[in-house]
Parts: structure tokens; C-alpha cells; sequence
């Protein structure tokens, strides 16, 4: 494996799962006692955007508890980034920090982020640790845009799909974890890597819905798959 130059990395919520936060598709999923209707799209927050901004506001608060750390998954990928010789993306659909906490730097959130918002009037993002309310106002336009998570909902376009598109074209090695291939375009990205001549590995708790169009699939804990993977990778 040492030949292969170029990393991409896509991660699910399932990475994230043994810090502590939920998934969503699994039983004990987010999706399981909220409806995306509700809270996950443009139509949810102009109908009522104070349910949609205490649905982000509870995850905020969660995200920030000190008990939330990233685990020994975050942790190998970004010993990968730092080990690898050759250049390693990881591209995130989760809108938790833990990547950067861990230590990664060549991160793409292609859903967003928790921990910023975007103004409705000037489109101006800002970092917030603080409760959102819909009548949070704008300090940087003439007052009429208000504060909304700057994070992606259903039928919105996913962010830096460019520079994504483009990692894809010219990967060695596709490692997909912690994901349910559920959504697109995340869940083609395999087919792009593949195209592209990549290796595709699938790391996951059991098989994603792509998990037959990956060269190989393993399946358990992130924590446990992880660190061997790049155990493995660095010593080839
Ligand atoms: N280790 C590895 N994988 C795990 C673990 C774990 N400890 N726990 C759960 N998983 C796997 C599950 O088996 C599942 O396949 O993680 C996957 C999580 O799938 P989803 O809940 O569908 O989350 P995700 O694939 O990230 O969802 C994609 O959908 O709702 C939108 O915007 C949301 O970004 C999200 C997107």
C-alpha cells in the first residue's frame, strides 16, 4: 500500500457514536423520535424556525459537554494525516468538531457545522458556543438577517462539493466510516472513487447500503477498526 499517494476519507456519524453522540438511522437514532420535516430542512424553518434552532440548540449543548471528546477513530486519522507521505482529506457529513479536535487539518464538513451560523440576510458565518434563537439578529448587515445553523439541510446543496469532486478524481485509497450510504451525494462518492481507479475500503458497525461496491468491507466499532487500519497503512 505504500505506493498509494492520496487519501480520501469519508465519515459518517457512526465515527462519532462512541463519544457519545447519536446516529441517525439506528434504532437509537436522532431520526427515530424527530422528523426531518420538522427540523432538517428550509421549509422547517420558515414554518417554525424556533423548533428548528432548539433541535440545534440541544445538539450544540451536547456537543459541548466536556464528557464529548473524540475518540481513538478521530484520533488515527489524524495520525494518518500526519504519518502519510502523501496527501490525506478526510470529508465529514457530521457537523460535530471532533476531527479538528483530534487534530485533522485537511477536513471538508460537506454538511456544515454545529458550532457556526450563517446569517439569512448577508450570509455572513460566525462562530456560536451560545443557545440560538430565532430572533438572534445579525451584527453585520442592517439587522433585518437572523442567525440560522450553518449546517446543511434536506434539499440544500452540500458545501465544497468542488474541491470534493476533485479529491475523488485523484484518490489512490477510498475509506469510507461509520456511514449508512443512505444520502447522497456522500453515498456515491465510492462510485467516483472506483471511476477514478481508488481502492475502496468500507469501515462500519455492519454493512452500509454501497457495502458490496467496496474492494473490501470491515465490519465492527470505529475505535476498533480505525487505528488498525492505520496501523496497517503506515507499517505496508
Ligand atoms: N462504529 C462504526 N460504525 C458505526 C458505529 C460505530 N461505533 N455505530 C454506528 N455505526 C454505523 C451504523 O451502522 C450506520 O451504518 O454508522 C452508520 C450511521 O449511519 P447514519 O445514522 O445514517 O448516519 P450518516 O450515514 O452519517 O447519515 C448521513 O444523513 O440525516 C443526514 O445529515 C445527516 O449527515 C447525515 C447524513
Amino acid at each position: 500500500m505504500a505506493d498509494m499517494q492520496s487519501i480520501v476519507i469519508l465519515t459518517g456519524a457512526g465515527i462519532s457514536r462512541e463519544s457519545g453522540l447519536a446516529t441517525f438511522r439506528d434504532a437509537d437514532g436522532i431520526w427515530a423520535t424527530v422528523r426531518i420535516e420538522d427540523v432538517a430542512t428550509p421549509e422547517a424553518f420558515r414554518r417554525n424556525p424556533a423548533r428548528v434552532q432548539a433541535f440545534y440548540n440541544a445538539r450544540r449543548r451536547q456537543l459541548l459537554d466536556p464528557a464529548v471528546q473524540p475518540n481513538a477513530a478521530h484520533i488515527a486519522l489524524a495520525r494518518l494525516e500526519r504519518d502519510w507521505p502523501g496527501p490525506v482529506l478526510v470529508v465529514t457529513q457530521n457537523i460535530d468538531d471532533l476531527h479538528e479536535r483530534a487534530g485533522t487539518r485537511g477536513l471538508l464538513h460537506m454538511h456544515g457545522e454545529l458550532l457556526k451560523a450563517r446569517c439569512t440576510g448577508c450570509g455572513r458565518v460566525v462562530p456560536v458556543t451560545e443557545e440560538l434563537t430565532q430572533d438572534f439578529a445579525c451584527a453585520g448587515c442592517d439587522g433585518t438577517g437572523s442567525l440560522r445553523p450553518d449546517v446543511v439541510w434536506f434539499g440544500e446543496m452540500p458545501m465544497h462539493m468542488a474541491e470534493i469532486e476533485q479529491a475523488l478524481a485523484q484518490a489512490d485509497l477510498f475509506v469510507s466510516i461509520g456511514t449508512s450510504g443512505n444520502v447522497y451525494p456522500a453515498a456515491g462518492f465510492v462510485d467516483e472513487a472506483r471511476r477514478a481507479g481508488a481502492r475502496t475500503v468500507e469501515l462500519n458497525l455492519e454493512p452500509s447500503e454501497g457495502a458490496r461496491l467496496f474492494d473490501e468491507a470491515r465490519h465492527g466499532p470505529a475505535t476498533e477498526l480505525v487505528p488498525a487500519f492505520v496501523e496497517e497503512l503506515l507499517r505496508a
